[in-house]
């Protein structure tokens, strides 16, 4: 982790270790191959967030910068700012961005002073489930739209609807047993129950709640062993709780999952996303 100058809020700064240390710089590495992941949902999450010629995004838990990149390349005239934790994911951003209307900045969203009404899109994919207080950030992000902007965020479902996380917990739980995370606590799930994110937009701020359900088959390598090894990097942090013994067990059985659902372009599980819409009244 590098040394921090930018304002956090101290109850992020567990985020804050996890993406801007080895979690955060395992997603750098690893860059291609989670947006070769997300790929099936991006053509939906560019229209919902359809940027017109000229608008000013905030691209929010940006990572490696691939929606930021996406939009600002395809829109005449748009620009976007990304934010995020991991200075290493933000490295990769701006080498990626070559020349485009972007600018990568390490910030905590929940409480950056991104100024009053400077942008027209708030877009995010997966960065907004991590928020210690998600009411301060998202009236935080109401703050810095315009009246009349817009939110499209990309969040995840239940875990009854992400086949990929019930398996891959999954196999890992029947070495080490897990809990549920809290349906509220910071992580995939944060943002999965509609009802929650209702009140939190609206009492951010934000008017015109909508969901729009989503479903694709997630992509995890060319084949099992691939996609066994990438995932055992991505969940390091849990294999780190097992003895060695463990560690063996867990990864067999990872690459048993892995085995199940190889086909003929690699291995894929079903995931299932919400893309949660809202406007800042004018
Ligand atoms: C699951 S990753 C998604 C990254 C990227 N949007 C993508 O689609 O590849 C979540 C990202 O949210 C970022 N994040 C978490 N809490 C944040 C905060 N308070 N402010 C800004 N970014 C945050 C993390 O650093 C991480 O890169």
């Amino acid at each position: 982790m590098n040394d921090v100058t930018m304002a956090i809020d101290p109850r992020n700064s567990g985020q804050l270790r996890t993406w801007d240390g080895e979690h955060g710089a395992y997603w750098a590495e690893h860059a291609d191959t989670y947006d070769h992941s997300y790929a099936d949902y991006q053509p939906a999450l560019l229209a919902a967030i359809s940027a017109q010629p000229g608008e000013r995004v905030l691209d929010v838990g940006c990572g490696s910068g691939e929606l930021a990149i996406d939009i600002v390349r395809s829109v005449p005239g748009a620009s976007a700012v990304g934010v995020d934790l991991s200075n290493a994911q933000l490295d990769v951003a701006r080498g990626r961005a070559g020349g485009v209307a972007t600018k990568f900045v390490q910030a905590d969203a929940q409480l950056h002073d991104f100024g009053e009404a400077a942008y027209d899109v708030v877009a995010s994919r997966t960065g907004t489930m991590f928020f210690s207080d998600p009411g301060m950030a998202f009236a935080n992000l109401a703050r810095a739209t315009r009246p009349g902007g817009r939110l499209v965020m990309f969040v995840w479902r239940g875990i009854e609807d992400n086949e990929w996380l019930r398996e891959f917990t999954g196999a890992i739980g029947r070495v080490l047993p897990l809990d549920p995370p809290p349906a509220d606590a910071p992580g995939p799930f944060a943002l999965s129950d509609p009802s929650r994110v209702r009140d939190l937009l609206e009492g951010g701020g934000w008017a015109e709640v909508a969901f729009a359900a989503h479903d694709a088959q997630l992509w995890f390598g060319a084949d099992a062993d691939r996609a066994t090894t990438f995932m055992v990097g991505q969940m390091a942090w849990l294999f780190a709780k097992l003895d060695e013994g463990g560690k063996r067990q867990a990864e067999s059985n990872l690459r048993a999952v892995m085995a199940d659902h190889e086909g003929a372009d690699g291995v894929r599980l079903g995931s299932g996303a919400w893309i949660v819409t809202a406007r800042r009244p004018s």
